[in-house]
């Protein structure tokens, strides 16, 4: 054989190699079958749900790459029945976070005290010899896991906003605040306060609340230099509440993340099906791509962002023929659309899940275990403009996020070069393991922003006050193996 044949099959080899790299490392594909209408990529009928982790367990960890997955925890989640639904501290999984939030402390509406919500759980309570004392478990994992920070969150929508805006309107009432936050923080050795006023200007605030927000977080700022503590908060969506809210320049500048809240976007209220949390939409319609670009363009740098993801989902019920005056049944003799229900008119109330027992809100612990046990009864589609998935049975209808959506918003962080994900809630992930392998979704986010990794991940400038916290890693598992891979191919090549 001549020379030149040898070199093709050695070019070949090496080709195959880096071939089969290639597929390992993307065995996560989307395979979706179109319907026999389907021009209408929204309307896409799915065969083969994923509903569980697929990749590589040991690169499915905070380890494995360089962004930050901020997980909430919904302390409540302890109390769900029956017990299946019901999350305690031993599930967290710390290598699947860079940072917990205890969600929520409240705001003391007299005094302005930050003050525990459930001091039975929070705390160690001397009278009848109780308390569960999580604020002390959280913090607890960061002996055995030192990458970890435990923030306190404050606020959240049960809280409501008038006496945030009380507070923050007032010179005085925000140093009592600041410092109850300082010593509750100090005394439980969290690493930091989370900002979940939901939201400034807004709910019964005041219109002063956009300017008063910044002025707190500035005096919050402040003090917190002195102790070397993080701060962050939590942001609406909705370009409206963030226009209202918002300083975003000036609010970027000063806080170490910004929790972007992208889900709700769409709800029963809206009396009609969407998407829970869709990446992309017609402009105006509400999506993650459109909150991202709004904020980024109002000054907020990429490295500040950080994108939720939720890990529930919208619940709808959809009218029977005749009920809103709407011809919207699920007959056979409709379109592919009006079958699949997207966009259809629906009731102002969705239905509950077994655990969570809330109107319009599902778990996808609740989803995937429905999807399990009565897969027959549901049909599952994907949208392929909003990149989620959304499903349906009958009269109810269903959004919601599983692995394959998860990992396109992933991808969309990493293209976006922004700081990575945070997750409400983790209560609600497969963390019973009742659908494959536990905490599927979470195991998802990391084993994708592993895959993702892309060059100057790690070059993150740092915070006023305070360097960026972030887990120590070194050389990540996709370099590793890129460079394994280009000495083995070099081996073979000169060996043959
Ligand atoms: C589900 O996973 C299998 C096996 O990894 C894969 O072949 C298929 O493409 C996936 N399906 C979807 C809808 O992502
Ligand atoms: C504070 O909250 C309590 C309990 O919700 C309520 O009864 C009371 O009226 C509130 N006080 C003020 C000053 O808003
Ligand atoms: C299907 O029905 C919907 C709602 O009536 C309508 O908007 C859409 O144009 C129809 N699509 C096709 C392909 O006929």
């Amino acid at each position: 054989m001549t020379m030149s044949g040898w070199t093709s099959i050695h070019f070949l080899v090496v080709v195959g190699f880096v071939l089969l790299f290639l597929k390992e490392a993307n065995s996560v594909s989307n395979t979706v079958s179109s319907m026999d209408e389907g021009e209408d990529p929204s309307v896409r009928e799915v065969t083969n749900l994923n509903l569980t982790f697929r990749g590589d367990y040991q690169r499915a960890r905070v380890q494995a790459h360089k962004k930050v997955v901020v997980c909430y925890v919904a302390t409540w989640a302890t109390y769900r029945k029956p017990d299946e639904g019901a999350f305690d501290i031993d599930h967290i999984e710390p290598n699947l976070c860079t940072h917990l939030i205890y969600s929520f402390a409240g705001l003391d509406n007299t005094t302005f005290i930050m003050k525990p919500l459930d001091p039975w759980l929070d705390q160690k309570l001397q009278e009848n010899g109780g308390g569960r004392e999580w604020f002390k478990r959280f913090n607890d994992f960061k002996a055995k896991y030192p990458h970890l920070k435990v923030l306190l969150a404050i606020g959240g929508w049960n809280e409501g906003s008038k006496k945030y805006s009380q507070m923050a309107g007032n010179s005085q009432n925000r140093q009592v605040f600041i410092q109850s936050a300082l010593d509750l923080i100090q005394r439980y050795g969290f690493d930091g306060l989370d900002l979940d006023w939901e939201f400034p200007a807004d709910r019964g605030g005041s219109m002063d609340d956009k300017r008063q927000f910044t002025i707190l977080v500035q005096e919050l700022r402040h003090k917190f230099d002195k102790y070397g503590l993080m701060l962050t908060s939590a942001f609406g969506p909705a370009l409206s509440t963030a226009t209202k809210g918002y300083e975003l320049r000036e609010l970027a500048g000063l806080l170490d993340h910004i929790h972007l809240m992208c889900y709700d976007y769409h709800g029963a209220w809206d009396r009609k099906t969407g998407h829970n949390a869709p990446l992309y939409a017609p402009k105006g319609d509400g999506s993650i791509a459109e909150s991202v670009d709004y904020y980024l363009a109002q000054g907020v740098p990429p490295h500040k962002l950080v994108i939720g993801l939720p890990f529930y989902g919208r619940t709808f019920i959809i009218p029977d023929e005749g009920q809103l005056g709407d011809a919207l049944s699920s007959s056979t003799g409709r379109n592919a659309s009006v079958r699949a229900g997207l966009f259809q008119g629906a009731m102002d109330k969705g239905f509950q899940g077994p655990y969570t027992k809330e109107d319009g809100f599902l778990g996808y612990n609740e989803i995937c275990r429905e999807l399990t046990a009565s897969r027959g009864d549901w049909t599952t589609y994907w949208d392929d403009v909003a990149k989620v998935p959304y499903m349906r049975n009958g009269n109810k209808w269903v959004s919601f996020d599983n692995p394959d959506s998860i990992r396109e918003k992933v991808k969309y962080i990493t293209q976006k070069k922004l700081r990575g994900a945070m997750i409400w809630s983790i209560d609600t992930d497969d963390f019973r393991s009742t659908c494959g392998i536990k905490n599927a979704l979470l195991r998802t986010v990391n084993f994708a922003l592993y895959q993702n990794v892309m060059p100057g991940d790690d070059v993150i400038p740092s915070t006023p006050g305070r360097g960026p916290l972030r887990p120590t890693a070194g050389a990540s598992g996709l370099q590793i193996s890129v460079v394994l891979g280009l000495i083995a191919a070099t081996v073979l090549y000169f060996l043959g």
